[in-house]
């Protein structure tokens, strides 16, 4: 993080030089000094005064006991002007940077950023007309294979999602200069699998989705997952329901409830103990309620070790603690765990046919909104590159997209 502030200063300082610098300081002055003959005079008794004479406010508003404004002569001490110059490309108090930061790239540590991103407004209701996005959140260890299909799957949606990659530092993602995952990689930090890495970088992607005000649910994604439905139907599917489909369950097994840890008890006790795939989708408020966590992610990070794997185990448990009712408790990423062993099953070239897609869009029937329906999972993994062709192949004919 700390890298990364001085990679942005050092490119401002190329870029704009210190004359750039200078006129933004004199034109931030400006504006603070016309914010204080504003408040000067609203403060001050003597409103009438600026119509005799406007040159007698330059002068009578240090010392006319409105309270000794000196905001034209006090740069140092001033963070507001501090703030204005740090991004000068756009005006840091717009509401439209408030409610949705368009660039991606920040310097808060992760600490600073879970936090702001757990601001929730105390106000019923929004100063805009604000239409509900889907927020589609890629955890990659390198490039997205599946990238056309996604792109196939977003076009003439771009209203109603937002991107977000979490991807090895340093990390380039190749796309082009017209693709709807250009410049969305976030922030990210190296990310050990099964390890608590992994769950900061689940939080870090959620708190940097949150701060996009018009985020309403959030789905975690890997590298190979694919939809297998339509943006139209993925997108009523996860904005009308009453439920977050997080997988939560408990399993007496040595790979569930032996994970366990007698040293949690008793902030945690093994009743309460779940286990669920990482591959999460929640809604807005559910996802707070995880970023705001401190004290049971402590717990986690301590005493969830391999073989115990916070990612598998962390979430559910939360959840069942504290908001199990707001969660339908399944899944909505299918994958195929038939073939036995720790890994599902890989999907490749030869495997893809229609009859194949269709038994994975209707495949049993499940409970949404307390009704049942055929349709359970929206998106699905795991598939090879070699996936790819045929996917966009049958794409139209099968997914409807
Ligand atoms: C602001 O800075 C000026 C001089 O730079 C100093 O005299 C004044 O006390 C400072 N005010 C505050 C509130 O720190
Ligand atoms: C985002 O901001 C960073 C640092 O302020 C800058 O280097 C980068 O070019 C910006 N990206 C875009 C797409 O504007
Ligand atoms: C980026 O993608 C283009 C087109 O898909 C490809 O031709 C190029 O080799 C890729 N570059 C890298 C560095 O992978
Ligand atoms: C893409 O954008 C970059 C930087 O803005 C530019 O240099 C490049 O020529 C663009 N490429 C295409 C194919 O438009
Ligand atoms: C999910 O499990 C919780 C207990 O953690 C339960 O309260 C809730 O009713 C379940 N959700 C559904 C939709 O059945
Ligand atoms: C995919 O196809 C290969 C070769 O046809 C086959 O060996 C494998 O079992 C198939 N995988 C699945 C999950 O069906
Ligand atoms: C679900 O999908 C799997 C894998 O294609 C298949 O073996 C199974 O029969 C399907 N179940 C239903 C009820 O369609
Ligand atoms: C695409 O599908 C058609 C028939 O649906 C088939 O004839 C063709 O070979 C397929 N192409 C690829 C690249 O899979």
């Amino acid at each position: 993080m700390r890298r990364m502030r001085g990679d942005k200063e050092e490119g401002e300082r190329l870029n704009g030089g210190d004359s750039l610098v200078k006129l933004l300081r004199l034109v931030a002055s400006l504006m603070i000094f016309v914010g204080g003959v504003v408040i000067g005079l609203a403060s001050s008794s003597h409103v009438t005064r600026y119509f005799t004479s406007q040159a007698d406010i330059f002068y009578t508003n240090r010392g006319s006991g409105s309270g000794g404004y000196s905001y034209y002569t006090s740069e140092e001490n001033c963070s507001v002007i501090q703030m204005i110059v740090s991004c000068p490309k756009e005006d840091c108090w717009s509401m439209e940077s408030f409610l949705g930061p368009k660039n991606l790239t920040h310097g808060m540590s992760d600490k600073e950023l879970l936090w702001r991103a757990s601001l929730v407004p105390y106000q019923q209701g929004y100063p805009y007309p604000r239409v509900p996005k889907v927020a589609f959140m890629f955890l990659t260890r390198g490039p997205l294979p599946m990238l056309p299909l996604w792109e196939k799957f977003f076009k003439g949606h771009e209203k109603l999602f937002s991107i977000y990659v979490h991807a090895p530092s340093g990390f380039k993602l190749n796309v082009t200069n017209s693709s709807v995952f250009l410049n969305r990689v976030i922030p990210s930090k190296a990310v050990q699998w099964g390890l608590s890495t992994l769950t900061d970088a689940e939080k870090r992607l959620l708190a940097n989705a949150l701060l996009d005000f018009s985020n309403e649910q959030f789905i975690l994604l890997s590298e190979s997952c694919i939809p297998i439905y339509n943006f139209p139907t993925v997108y009523k599917y996860l904005i009308n329901s009453a439920h977050s489909f997080v997988e939560s369950y408990d399993d007496p097994s040595r790979y569930g409830r032996g994970r366990y840890s007698r040293s949690m008890f008793p902030d945690i006790k093994l009743k309460h103990w779940r286990k669920g795939s990482q591959w999460f989708e929640m809604n807005r408020a559910v996802a707070i309620y995880v970023i705001s966590d401190t004290k049971y992610y402590n717990i986690f990070r301590k005493y969830c070790r391999p073989s115990c794997y916070p990612d598998e185990h962390y979430i559910p448990t939360f959840l069942n603690m504290f908001h199990g009712s707001l969660n339908a408790n399944r899944s909505i990423t299918w994958v195929d765990w038939s073939l036995g062993g720790p890994h599902p099953a890989l999907h490749g070239a030869s495997n893809i046919t229609e009859g194949f897609m269709q038994s994975i869009r209707n495949n049993g029937t499940c409970s949404y909104n307390s009704e049942k329906t055929s349709i359970c999972h929206l998106f699905a993994r795991k598939f090879a590159p070699s996936a790819l062709e045929p996917l966009l192949n049958i794409s139209s004919k099968v997914m409807r997209f």
